[in-house]
Protein backbone atom coordinates (compact mmCIF):
# COMPACT_ATOMS: atom_id res chain seq x y z
CA UNK A 1 0.00 0.00 0.00
CA UNK A 2 0.78 3.50 -1.03
CA UNK A 3 2.58 5.44 2.03
CA UNK A 4 1.24 8.83 2.01
CA UNK A 5 1.44 9.98 5.68
CA UNK A 6 3.54 13.23 6.98
CA UNK A 7 5.49 10.78 9.41
CA UNK A 8 6.73 7.92 7.33
CA UNK A 9 8.15 6.02 10.67
CA UNK A 10 5.61 3.19 10.07
CA UNK A 11 6.33 -0.18 8.36
CA UNK A 12 6.13 0.49 4.46
CA UNK A 13 3.71 -2.32 3.73
CA UNK A 14 1.35 0.06 5.91
CA UNK A 15 -1.39 2.87 5.87
CA UNK A 16 -1.29 6.15 7.65
CA UNK A 17 -1.92 9.68 7.05
CA UNK A 18 -1.37 12.20 9.82
CA UNK A 19 -2.86 15.21 8.63
CA UNK A 20 -0.46 18.54 9.51
CA UNK A 21 -3.01 20.82 11.12
CA UNK A 22 -6.17 20.38 12.94
CA UNK A 23 -8.87 21.80 15.43
CA UNK A 24 -10.22 20.51 18.48
CA UNK A 25 -13.72 19.62 18.65
CA UNK A 26 -15.59 20.99 22.05
CA UNK A 27 -16.36 18.46 24.45
CA UNK A 28 -19.80 19.92 24.86
CA UNK A 29 -20.24 19.77 20.88
CA UNK A 30 -19.76 15.81 21.17
CA UNK A 31 -22.04 15.35 23.94
CA UNK A 32 -24.85 17.36 22.64
CA UNK A 33 -24.18 14.71 19.36
CA UNK A 34 -23.60 11.64 21.53
CA UNK A 35 -27.22 12.64 23.52
CA UNK A 36 -29.03 13.15 20.02
CA UNK A 37 -27.73 9.99 18.53
CA UNK A 38 -28.96 7.71 21.52
CA UNK A 39 -31.76 9.35 21.33
CA UNK A 40 -32.51 8.27 17.56
CA UNK A 41 -30.42 4.56 18.18
CA UNK A 42 -33.73 3.58 20.84
CA UNK A 43 -36.37 5.52 18.41
CA UNK A 44 -35.46 3.35 15.81
CA UNK A 45 -34.48 -0.27 17.36
CA UNK A 46 -37.76 -1.34 19.43
CA UNK A 47 -37.37 -5.05 18.50
CA UNK A 48 -33.67 -5.08 19.25
CA UNK A 49 -34.63 -3.60 22.40
CA UNK A 50 -37.55 -6.51 23.11
CA UNK A 51 -35.28 -8.96 21.76
CA UNK A 52 -32.70 -7.65 24.59
CA UNK A 53 -34.87 -7.95 27.14
CA UNK A 54 -36.31 -11.57 26.37
CA UNK A 55 -32.57 -12.57 25.85
CA UNK A 56 -31.01 -11.68 29.17
CA UNK A 57 -33.10 -14.12 31.43
CA UNK A 58 -31.06 -16.55 29.44
CA UNK A 59 -27.67 -15.71 28.64
CA UNK A 60 -25.71 -13.20 31.13
CA UNK A 61 -25.77 -9.44 29.39
CA UNK A 62 -28.41 -11.16 27.05
CA UNK A 63 -25.17 -11.88 24.17
CA UNK A 64 -23.37 -15.21 23.71
CA UNK A 65 -19.87 -13.69 23.95
CA UNK A 66 -19.15 -10.30 26.09
CA UNK A 67 -17.53 -8.47 23.06
CA UNK A 68 -21.08 -8.80 21.66
CA UNK A 69 -22.93 -6.65 24.63
CA UNK A 70 -23.34 -2.67 24.27
CA UNK A 71 -25.46 -0.09 27.19
CA UNK A 72 -28.55 0.28 26.40
CA UNK A 73 -28.56 -2.56 24.76
CA UNK A 74 -27.01 -4.33 20.92
CA UNK A 75 -28.84 -4.38 17.56
CA UNK A 76 -30.45 -7.83 16.96
CA UNK A 77 -29.71 -9.67 13.73
CA UNK A 78 -32.09 -12.18 11.75
CA UNK A 79 -30.15 -12.58 8.44
CA UNK A 80 -26.98 -11.42 5.99
CA UNK A 81 -26.33 -11.97 2.91
CA UNK A 82 -23.38 -9.98 1.19
CA UNK A 83 -22.20 -7.20 2.52
CA UNK A 84 -25.77 -6.41 4.11
CA UNK A 85 -27.03 -7.56 7.68
CA UNK A 86 -31.07 -7.29 8.29
CA UNK A 87 -31.36 -5.87 12.10
CA UNK A 88 -35.15 -8.11 13.68
CA UNK A 89 -35.99 -4.42 12.85
CA UNK A 90 -36.20 -4.85 9.14
CA UNK A 91 -33.34 -2.20 8.60
CA UNK A 92 -30.41 -2.98 6.23
CA UNK A 93 -27.58 -1.96 7.71
CA UNK A 94 -24.21 -2.30 6.00
CA UNK A 95 -21.83 -4.45 7.35
CA UNK A 96 -18.29 -3.33 7.79
CA UNK A 97 -17.55 -5.94 11.05
CA UNK A 98 -17.81 -9.05 8.80
CA UNK A 99 -17.35 -10.99 11.91
CA UNK A 100 -14.69 -9.50 13.18
CA UNK A 101 -12.86 -11.03 9.40
CA UNK A 102 -14.26 -14.72 9.56
CA UNK A 103 -16.83 -13.52 6.72
CA UNK A 104 -13.97 -12.21 4.61
CA UNK A 105 -15.73 -14.04 1.73
CA UNK A 106 -19.07 -11.95 2.60
CA UNK A 107 -21.97 -13.31 4.01
CA UNK A 108 -23.40 -16.69 1.90
CA UNK A 109 -20.49 -16.18 -0.52
CA UNK A 110 -21.95 -19.26 -3.15
CA UNK A 111 -18.37 -21.01 -3.31
CA UNK A 112 -18.37 -21.55 0.31
CA UNK A 113 -22.06 -22.79 0.34
CA UNK A 114 -21.52 -25.36 -2.67
CA UNK A 115 -18.24 -26.57 -0.60
CA UNK A 116 -20.80 -26.96 2.73
CA UNK A 117 -23.31 -28.72 0.85
CA UNK A 118 -20.89 -31.02 -0.93
CA UNK A 119 -19.01 -31.74 2.22
CA UNK A 120 -22.67 -32.55 4.24
CA UNK A 121 -23.86 -35.54 1.69
CA UNK A 122 -20.40 -36.84 2.70
CA UNK A 123 -21.17 -37.19 6.43
CA UNK A 124 -20.95 -34.65 9.39
CA UNK A 125 -18.10 -35.86 11.63
CA UNK A 126 -15.65 -38.58 11.35
CA UNK A 127 -13.39 -38.09 14.16
CA UNK A 128 -10.92 -39.77 11.96
CA UNK A 129 -8.44 -39.18 9.74
CA UNK A 130 -10.17 -37.92 6.32
CA UNK A 131 -8.46 -36.95 3.17
CA UNK A 132 -10.78 -33.61 3.78
CA UNK A 133 -8.35 -32.53 6.91
CA UNK A 134 -4.88 -33.36 4.70
CA UNK A 135 -5.85 -31.26 1.60
CA UNK A 136 -7.11 -28.57 4.05
CA UNK A 137 -4.01 -28.64 5.93
CA UNK A 138 -1.74 -28.81 2.77
CA UNK A 139 -3.54 -25.59 1.15
CA UNK A 140 -2.91 -23.86 4.74
CA UNK A 141 0.64 -24.42 4.54
CA UNK A 142 1.31 -23.67 1.13
CA UNK A 143 -0.29 -20.64 1.80
CA UNK A 144 1.34 -19.66 4.79
CA UNK A 145 4.29 -20.68 4.33
CA UNK A 146 4.67 -23.38 7.19
CA UNK A 147 5.64 -26.72 7.48
CA UNK A 148 2.98 -27.97 9.30
CA UNK A 149 -0.54 -27.00 11.14
CA UNK A 150 -3.05 -28.61 13.25
CA UNK A 151 -6.85 -27.27 13.29
CA UNK A 152 -8.67 -26.15 16.63
CA UNK A 153 -11.93 -24.21 17.47
CA UNK A 154 -11.19 -21.18 18.14
CA UNK A 155 -8.43 -18.58 17.88
CA UNK A 156 -8.05 -18.69 21.53
CA UNK A 157 -7.42 -22.66 21.82
CA UNK A 158 -4.79 -21.96 18.60
CA UNK A 159 -2.62 -19.08 21.35
CA UNK A 160 -3.09 -21.23 24.08
CA UNK A 161 -1.39 -24.72 22.21
CA UNK A 162 1.06 -22.52 20.16
CA UNK A 163 2.32 -21.69 23.51
CA UNK A 164 2.30 -25.08 25.12
CA UNK A 165 4.59 -25.83 21.53
CA UNK A 166 7.01 -23.18 22.79
CA UNK A 167 6.93 -24.42 26.49
CA UNK A 168 7.22 -27.95 25.25
CA UNK A 169 10.51 -26.61 23.05
CA UNK A 170 12.04 -24.62 25.33
CA UNK A 171 11.59 -26.05 28.68
CA UNK A 172 10.54 -22.57 29.64
CA UNK A 173 7.55 -21.33 31.14
CA UNK A 174 7.02 -17.72 30.93
CA UNK A 175 5.40 -16.20 28.22
CA UNK A 176 6.36 -12.61 27.43
CA UNK A 177 2.88 -10.52 25.45
CA UNK A 178 2.40 -6.71 24.49
CA UNK A 179 0.98 -4.37 26.92
CA UNK A 180 -2.87 -4.42 24.96
CA UNK A 181 -2.48 -7.06 23.11
CA UNK A 182 -5.03 -9.23 22.95
CA UNK A 183 -5.17 -13.24 21.99
CA UNK A 184 -8.11 -14.92 23.07
CA UNK A 185 -9.33 -15.54 26.64
CA UNK A 186 -7.52 -17.81 27.83
CA UNK A 187 -5.77 -17.03 31.15
CA UNK A 188 -1.99 -15.23 30.68
CA UNK A 189 -3.57 -13.65 27.74
CA UNK A 190 -6.36 -11.89 29.26
CA UNK A 191 -3.29 -10.43 31.33
CA UNK A 192 -2.66 -6.53 30.61
CA UNK A 193 -5.06 -6.81 27.41
CA UNK A 194 -7.03 -3.83 28.88
CA UNK A 195 -5.18 -2.52 31.95
CA UNK A 196 -6.38 0.89 33.77
CA UNK A 197 -3.20 3.01 32.81
CA UNK A 198 -3.07 3.57 36.46
CA UNK A 199 -2.61 0.54 37.58
CA UNK A 200 -0.40 -0.57 34.84
CA UNK A 201 3.03 1.04 36.38
CA UNK A 202 5.40 2.84 33.83
CA UNK A 203 4.80 2.64 30.35
CA UNK A 204 8.47 1.60 29.70
CA UNK A 205 8.02 -1.57 31.71
CA UNK A 206 4.71 -2.06 32.41
CA UNK A 207 3.38 -3.90 35.63
CA UNK A 208 1.57 -7.26 34.15
CA UNK A 209 -2.22 -6.46 35.52
CA UNK A 210 -3.96 -9.45 36.44
CA UNK A 211 -7.42 -9.82 37.33
CA UNK A 212 -8.10 -11.49 40.34
CA UNK A 213 -9.68 -14.49 38.71
CA UNK A 214 -6.54 -15.42 36.82
CA UNK A 215 -3.59 -17.97 37.29
CA UNK A 216 -1.80 -17.18 34.58
CA UNK A 217 1.54 -18.65 35.52
CA UNK A 218 5.28 -16.56 34.43
CA UNK A 219 3.99 -13.77 32.60
CA UNK A 220 5.69 -10.50 31.33
CA UNK A 221 4.77 -7.59 29.41
CA UNK A 222 6.21 -5.26 27.31
CA UNK A 223 5.07 -1.98 25.21
CA UNK A 224 4.63 -2.56 21.40
CA UNK A 225 7.25 -0.42 19.45
CA UNK A 226 9.81 -0.53 21.81
CA UNK A 227 12.99 -2.40 21.40
CA UNK A 228 14.74 -0.81 24.56
CA UNK A 229 12.00 -2.26 26.67
CA UNK A 230 12.41 -5.70 25.10
CA UNK A 231 15.90 -5.53 24.87
CA UNK A 232 15.65 -4.89 28.78
CA UNK A 233 13.13 -7.59 29.11
CA UNK A 234 15.39 -10.28 27.40
CA UNK A 235 18.10 -9.26 29.02
CA UNK A 236 17.07 -10.01 32.51
CA UNK A 237 14.56 -12.73 32.03
CA UNK A 238 15.39 -14.69 28.51
CA UNK A 239 16.15 -17.77 30.54
CA UNK A 240 12.63 -17.87 31.90
CA UNK A 241 10.59 -16.89 28.82
CA UNK A 242 9.60 -19.48 26.80
CA UNK A 243 7.86 -17.38 23.62
CA UNK A 244 6.92 -13.83 23.11
CA UNK A 245 3.20 -13.73 21.29
CA UNK A 246 2.72 -10.58 18.89
CA UNK A 247 -0.15 -9.36 16.80
CA UNK A 248 2.38 -8.31 13.98
CA UNK A 249 -0.23 -5.21 13.58
CA UNK A 250 -2.08 -4.81 17.02
CA UNK A 251 -5.87 -4.83 15.37
CA UNK A 252 -7.17 -4.93 19.28
CA UNK A 253 -6.80 -1.79 19.97
CA UNK A 254 -8.19 -0.14 16.67
CA UNK A 255 -4.58 -0.55 14.53
CA UNK A 256 -1.47 -0.27 15.58
CA UNK A 257 0.96 -0.17 13.11
CA UNK A 258 4.82 -1.80 13.56
CA UNK A 259 7.89 1.45 13.21
CA UNK A 260 9.67 0.44 10.30
CA UNK A 261 12.16 -1.98 11.38
CA UNK A 262 10.27 -2.79 14.58
CA UNK A 263 9.36 -6.81 13.93
CA UNK A 264 12.83 -7.73 12.43
CA UNK A 265 13.93 -6.52 15.27
CA UNK A 266 12.41 -8.70 17.42
CA UNK A 267 13.08 -11.69 15.26
CA UNK A 268 17.07 -10.91 16.35
CA UNK A 269 16.37 -10.71 19.69
CA UNK A 270 14.52 -13.61 19.46
CA UNK A 271 16.51 -15.59 17.81
CA UNK A 272 19.39 -14.28 20.17
CA UNK A 273 17.79 -15.01 23.40
CA UNK A 274 16.44 -18.47 22.05
CA UNK A 275 12.83 -17.40 22.77
CA UNK A 276 9.80 -18.64 20.24
CA UNK A 277 8.07 -15.58 18.07
CA UNK A 278 4.72 -16.39 17.65
CA UNK A 279 2.85 -14.33 15.11
CA UNK A 280 -0.53 -14.26 15.96
CA UNK A 281 -2.38 -13.56 12.73
CA UNK A 282 -6.47 -14.54 13.94
CA UNK A 283 -6.81 -11.27 13.32
CA UNK A 284 -4.55 -10.04 10.71
CA UNK A 285 -4.29 -13.43 8.58
CA UNK A 286 -5.78 -13.45 5.00
CA UNK A 287 -7.06 -9.56 5.77
CA UNK A 288 -3.56 -8.72 5.50
CA UNK A 289 -3.37 -10.21 2.43
CA UNK A 290 -3.18 -13.59 0.30
CA UNK A 291 -0.33 -15.18 2.76
CA UNK A 292 -0.82 -13.17 5.85
CA UNK A 293 0.66 -10.17 7.80
CA UNK A 294 4.25 -12.52 7.72
CA UNK A 295 4.59 -12.45 4.66
CA UNK A 296 3.17 -9.17 3.94
CA UNK A 297 5.85 -7.63 6.39
CA UNK A 298 8.28 -10.22 5.55
CA UNK A 299 8.84 -11.13 9.21
CA UNK A 300 8.97 -14.96 9.61
CA UNK A 301 7.99 -16.12 12.78
CA UNK A 302 8.64 -19.66 14.57
CA UNK A 303 4.85 -20.48 14.66
CA UNK A 304 1.59 -18.76 13.64
CA UNK A 305 -1.90 -18.52 14.84
CA UNK A 306 -4.74 -18.58 12.64
CA UNK A 307 -8.23 -18.19 12.92
CA UNK A 308 -11.51 -16.22 11.34
CA UNK A 309 -10.97 -15.29 7.82
CA UNK A 310 -9.57 -18.88 6.96
CA UNK A 311 -12.63 -20.88 7.62
CA UNK A 312 -15.35 -18.92 5.68
CA UNK A 313 -17.35 -18.40 8.62
CA UNK A 314 -17.17 -21.77 9.98
CA UNK A 315 -15.77 -21.85 13.88
CA UNK A 316 -12.20 -22.92 12.94
CA UNK A 317 -8.70 -21.83 14.16
CA UNK A 318 -5.30 -23.00 13.56
CA UNK A 319 -1.99 -23.05 15.09
CA UNK A 320 1.61 -24.37 12.77
CA UNK A 321 4.88 -23.17 11.98
CA UNK A 322 8.41 -25.11 11.69
CA UNK A 323 9.15 -28.77 12.12
CA UNK A 324 11.61 -28.17 14.23
CA UNK A 325 8.44 -27.02 17.21
CA UNK A 326 5.26 -29.02 15.38
CA UNK A 327 7.68 -31.59 16.39
CA UNK A 328 6.55 -31.43 19.85
CA UNK A 329 3.04 -32.31 18.90
CA UNK A 330 4.54 -35.51 17.06
CA UNK A 331 6.49 -36.86 19.83
CA UNK A 332 3.76 -36.86 22.40
CA UNK A 333 5.63 -34.50 25.21
CA UNK A 334 2.56 -31.79 24.34
CA UNK A 335 -0.97 -32.60 24.60
CA UNK A 336 -3.00 -31.83 21.52
CA UNK A 337 -6.31 -33.30 21.31
CA UNK A 338 -10.59 -32.26 20.37
CA UNK A 339 -13.53 -33.89 19.14
CA UNK A 340 -14.33 -31.55 16.87
CA UNK A 341 -10.71 -30.67 15.23
CA UNK A 342 -10.06 -30.53 11.27
CA UNK A 343 -13.83 -31.62 11.36
CA UNK A 344 -14.69 -31.65 7.69
CA UNK A 345 -17.21 -28.62 7.72
CA UNK A 346 -14.71 -26.49 8.68
CA UNK A 347 -12.04 -27.87 6.45
CA UNK A 348 -14.69 -27.11 3.73
CA UNK A 349 -14.91 -23.74 4.63
CA UNK A 350 -10.62 -23.58 4.48
CA UNK A 351 -11.18 -25.48 1.08
CA UNK A 352 -13.63 -22.53 -0.41
CA UNK A 353 -11.55 -19.60 1.13
CA UNK A 354 -8.37 -21.17 -0.26
CA UNK A 355 -10.26 -20.78 -3.96
CA UNK A 356 -12.13 -17.73 -3.37
CA UNK A 357 -9.14 -15.69 -1.76
CA UNK A 358 -6.85 -14.97 -4.94
CA UNK A 359 -4.14 -13.14 -4.56
CA UNK A 360 -5.93 -10.52 -7.14
CA UNK A 361 -9.22 -10.77 -5.69
CA UNK A 362 -7.62 -9.53 -1.85
CA UNK A 363 -5.86 -6.76 -4.03
CA UNK A 364 -8.94 -5.58 -5.34
CA UNK A 365 -10.52 -5.48 -1.96
CA UNK A 366 -7.50 -3.28 -0.20
CA UNK A 367 -7.99 -1.64 -3.37
CA UNK A 368 -11.14 -0.18 -2.47
CA UNK A 369 -9.86 0.03 0.96
CA UNK A 370 -6.79 2.40 0.25
CA UNK A 371 -9.16 4.56 -1.82
CA UNK A 372 -11.69 4.53 1.29
CA UNK A 373 -8.77 5.43 3.33
CA UNK A 374 -7.62 8.41 1.16
CA UNK A 375 -11.18 9.78 0.77
CA UNK A 376 -11.65 10.37 4.43
CA UNK A 377 -8.04 11.47 5.00
CA UNK A 378 -8.61 14.34 2.91
CA UNK A 379 -12.53 14.79 4.82
CA UNK A 380 -10.61 14.38 7.67
CA UNK A 381 -8.28 18.04 5.97
CA UNK A 382 -11.06 19.32 4.87
CA UNK A 383 -13.25 19.91 8.29
CA UNK A 384 -9.63 19.96 10.21
CA UNK A 385 -10.71 17.07 12.68
CA UNK A 386 -8.09 16.05 15.03
CA UNK A 387 -8.35 12.54 13.53
CA UNK A 388 -5.70 10.39 11.42
CA UNK A 389 -6.51 7.32 9.53
CA UNK A 390 -4.88 4.16 9.93
CA UNK A 391 -5.15 1.19 7.46
CA UNK A 392 -3.41 -2.80 6.78
CA UNK A 393 -4.64 -4.78 3.87
CA UNK A 394 -8.40 -4.69 3.94
CA UNK A 395 -8.50 -3.27 7.31
CA UNK A 396 -8.62 0.41 8.43
CA UNK A 397 -9.71 2.96 10.86
CA UNK A 398 -10.26 6.90 12.20
CA UNK A 399 -7.88 7.25 15.28
CA UNK A 400 -9.30 10.31 17.22
CA UNK A 401 -5.53 11.45 17.61
CA UNK A 402 -3.27 13.94 15.91
CA UNK A 403 -0.40 12.24 16.13
CA UNK A 404 0.61 8.52 15.37
CA UNK A 405 -0.56 5.78 17.95
CA UNK A 406 2.15 3.10 18.74
CA UNK A 407 1.61 1.40 21.61
CA UNK A 408 -1.14 1.11 24.14
CA UNK A 409 -0.65 4.19 26.09
CA UNK A 410 -0.79 6.16 23.09
CA UNK A 411 -4.14 4.04 22.20
CA UNK A 412 -5.79 4.99 25.51
CA UNK A 413 -4.75 8.95 25.11
CA UNK A 414 -7.07 9.17 21.98
CA UNK A 415 -10.46 10.85 22.60
CA UNK A 416 -13.26 7.99 23.08
CA UNK A 417 -16.05 10.77 22.88
CA UNK A 418 -15.98 11.21 19.28
CA UNK A 419 -14.93 7.52 18.28
CA UNK A 420 -18.32 6.48 20.23
CA UNK A 421 -20.06 9.43 18.46
CA UNK A 422 -18.92 8.59 15.18
CA UNK A 423 -19.85 4.84 15.54
CA UNK A 424 -23.17 5.63 16.64
CA UNK A 425 -23.70 8.19 13.95
CA UNK A 426 -22.81 5.42 11.53
CA UNK A 427 -25.01 2.91 13.20
CA UNK A 428 -28.28 4.79 13.00
CA UNK A 429 -27.43 6.04 9.57
CA UNK A 430 -27.29 2.18 8.36
CA UNK A 431 -23.49 1.02 8.70
CA UNK A 432 -22.43 -1.71 11.72
CA UNK A 433 -18.97 -1.60 12.55
CA UNK A 434 -17.77 -3.79 15.72
CA UNK A 435 -19.31 -2.76 19.04
CA UNK A 436 -16.25 -2.19 20.92
CA UNK A 437 -14.69 1.40 19.84
CA UNK A 438 -11.19 -0.80 19.52
CA UNK A 439 -11.81 -2.40 16.23
CA UNK A 440 -11.60 -1.20 12.49
CA UNK A 441 -14.24 -1.54 9.16
CA UNK A 442 -13.35 -4.53 6.86
CA UNK A 443 -13.92 -4.42 3.23
CA UNK A 444 -15.07 -7.82 2.19
CA UNK A 445 -15.08 -9.20 -1.24
CA UNK A 446 -18.32 -8.60 -1.21
CA UNK A 447 -17.82 -4.72 -0.55
CA UNK A 448 -17.74 -2.83 -3.91
CA UNK A 449 -17.93 1.03 -5.29
CA UNK A 450 -21.25 2.18 -3.94
CA UNK A 451 -20.24 0.28 -0.35
CA UNK A 452 -16.89 2.59 -0.27
CA UNK A 453 -19.13 5.46 -1.32
CA UNK A 454 -21.17 4.97 2.11
CA UNK A 455 -18.56 4.55 4.11
CA UNK A 456 -16.80 7.80 2.81
CA UNK A 457 -20.50 9.52 2.43
CA UNK A 458 -21.56 8.83 5.94
CA UNK A 459 -18.13 10.26 7.04
CA UNK A 460 -18.33 13.48 5.38
CA UNK A 461 -21.99 13.82 6.93
CA UNK A 462 -20.35 13.12 10.42
CA UNK A 463 -17.68 15.85 9.51
CA UNK A 464 -20.18 18.08 8.86
CA UNK A 465 -22.44 17.19 12.28
CA UNK A 466 -19.48 17.73 14.30
CA UNK A 467 -18.26 21.18 13.15
CA UNK A 468 -22.06 22.30 13.09
C1 LIG B 1 -5.50 -11.44 17.89
C2 LIG B 1 -6.50 -12.40 18.45
N1 LIG B 1 -6.08 -13.58 18.94
C3 LIG B 1 -6.94 -14.48 19.44
C4 LIG B 1 -8.28 -14.22 19.49
C5 LIG B 1 -9.23 -15.22 20.05
O1 LIG B 1 -9.98 -15.80 19.02
P1 LIG B 1 -11.39 -16.47 19.33
O2 LIG B 1 -12.35 -15.37 19.61
O3 LIG B 1 -11.71 -17.25 18.09
O4 LIG B 1 -11.19 -17.37 20.50
C6 LIG B 1 -8.78 -13.01 18.98
C7 LIG B 1 -10.22 -12.70 19.00
O5 LIG B 1 -10.67 -11.66 18.63
C8 LIG B 1 -7.86 -12.07 18.46
O6 LIG B 1 -8.27 -10.89 17.99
Amino acid sequence: MTTQAAIQSQHAATHRYVPSTSTPVSPEKVASVLKAEWELFTQGTKASETESKRAFNSLPLGVTSSFQHWDPYPISISSAKGAYMTDVDGRQLLDLSMGFGAMLAGHLNPIVIEEIEASLKQGMLFVTPSPTSTDAAERICKRFGIDQVRFTNSGTESTMYAVRVARSATQKMGILKIEGGYHGSYDPFVVSSKPPVAEAGDAEEPTPYIDSNLVPGDIYVVPFNNIEALERMFASNANKIACFIVEPVLENIAIVLPDAGYLERVRELCDQYNVILIFDEVKTGLTAGAHGASARLGVKPDLITLAKSIGGGLPLAAFGGKKKYMDFVSNGKMAHFGTFNGNPLAMAGVRAIDRICTDEALAAAEELNLQALTRIGQIIDEYQLPAHTVGFGVKGCVTWSTTPVRNYRDYKATDFGIAEAHWLFALNRGIITPPGLDEQWLISLAHGQAEIDLLVEDFREFAKAIRA
